[in-house]
């Protein structure tokens, strides 16, 4: 992996950029060719949402759905962050100030941990790159996130036809959710005001780019590669047993109806955000006292933020950017 090195804690709020049409910080673009090499697995599963869309929640039901029965200890012992790796971040091993608090605490968890079934030992250096987590997860099948719009994918997932989930969410909560993450996240670029975010999230200067490419480009997408589910986070909230139903049709599982709806009850927004295998607060790059990682988990809470001139301007440039008819979210707002 290449990393700059003189990337230091003074850019730990990074900044945008372009990035081959897309805006990206550095920590997702640091280890570009090492992730555009990554060797897919015929039975791996991606994960691909645009950030915020509810990818923790997906990855979860995907682990239980997986391993919940076979090797239980998984959910409790070892952080989703790890279970399911994000297959593009990299953040630096440097010596420096609060990098050093994230390698030693990645050292900590990864190493010391009691994953005595996973393959870190001891004495292996820590991994910063969810590119090399994914390359040592020991299970089969693999389950790895990525935010990546579709034309990023590294082409070996193609190759391979594996199986994709993706999960959209609406528009104007995905804005919402997202710009509480920035506000509290030290990895991301500054939030700063509202009404300039809302300008932003349009423009697309977002990190992982438009909303509007990123559900677009993975819709086309499925038109013309069969191994894609794609789902909308909305749907989860309206009917999560419904929707485990689809996803276990979609990876060829049989479950009962019992573990189908066990894994339900127990993926439900109040129960992930006390989890702390789930919710993030493990991290130390996020700041639950600005905003907790599991914050409100509904659908609509954009009408708490959305001024009725941003509800006009926002619905107004919406028709102008999502002209495909044949993609539908389920819930109008
Ligand atoms: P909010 O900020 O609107 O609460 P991601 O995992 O892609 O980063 O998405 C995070 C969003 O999904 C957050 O949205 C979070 O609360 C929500 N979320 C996570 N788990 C959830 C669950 N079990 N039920 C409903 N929403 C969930």
């Amino acid at each position: 992996m290449s990393l700059n090195p003189k990337k230091t804690i003074l850019s730990f709020r990074p900044e945008l950029f372009d990035f081959h049409g897309v805006s990206m910080t550095h920590y997702f673009t640091d280890n570009w060719e090492n992730v555009q090499n990554f060797q897919a697995r015929p039975d791996d599963i991606l994960i691909a949402t645009y950030p915020k869309a509810g990818t923790t929640w997906v990855s979860q039901i995907l682990d239980l759905l997986y391993f919940g029965q076979t090797c239980p200890e998984r959910q409790n012992n070892i952080p989703i962050y790890e279970r399911v790796p994000f297959l593009e971040i990299a953040i630096p091993s440097l010596d420096s100030g609060y990098q050093s608090v994230i390698s030693l605490w990645l050292y900590y968890h990864v190493s010391c941990f009691p994953y005595q079934s996973f393959p870190y030992s001891m004495f292996t250096p820590p991994p910063h790159a969810g590119k090399d987590l994914a390359d040592k997860l020991p299970t089969t099948p693999r389950l790895i996130k990525t935010h990546f719009p579709v034309q990023f994918v590294p082409k070996s997932f193609w190759e391979q036809n594996c199986r994709i989930i993706y999960v959209a969410r609406n528009a104007k909560d995905n804005m919402v959710s997202f710009f509480h993450f920035d506000r509290m996240n030290v990895i991301q670029p500054e939030a700063g005001e509202w009404d300039n975010y809302f300008h932003r999230f349009l423009e697309g200067q977002m990190v992982f780019g438009s909303w509007y490419d990123h559900v677009n480009g993975w819709w086309k997408k499925k038109q013309n590669y069969s191994n894609i589910h794609y789902m909308f986070y909305e749907d989860m909230i309206e009917d999560t047993e419904r929707e485990i139903d689809k996803l276990c049709s979609f990876l060829g599982l049989s479950r009962s109806a019992e573990e189908k709806k066990m894994i339900s009850g127990g993926v439900q927004f109040d129960k992930m955000k006390k989890n702390e295998m789930a919710n993030y607060s493990t991290l130390p790059v996020m700041d639950f006292k600005i905003s907790p990682f599991m914050r409100k988990g509904k659908v609509g809470d954009w009408k708490n933020h959305f001024t009725v001139a941003q509800n006009e301007v926002f619905d107004e440039d919406y028709k102008k950017k999502m002209k495909d008819p044949t993609l539908q979210f389920p819930t109008e707002i």
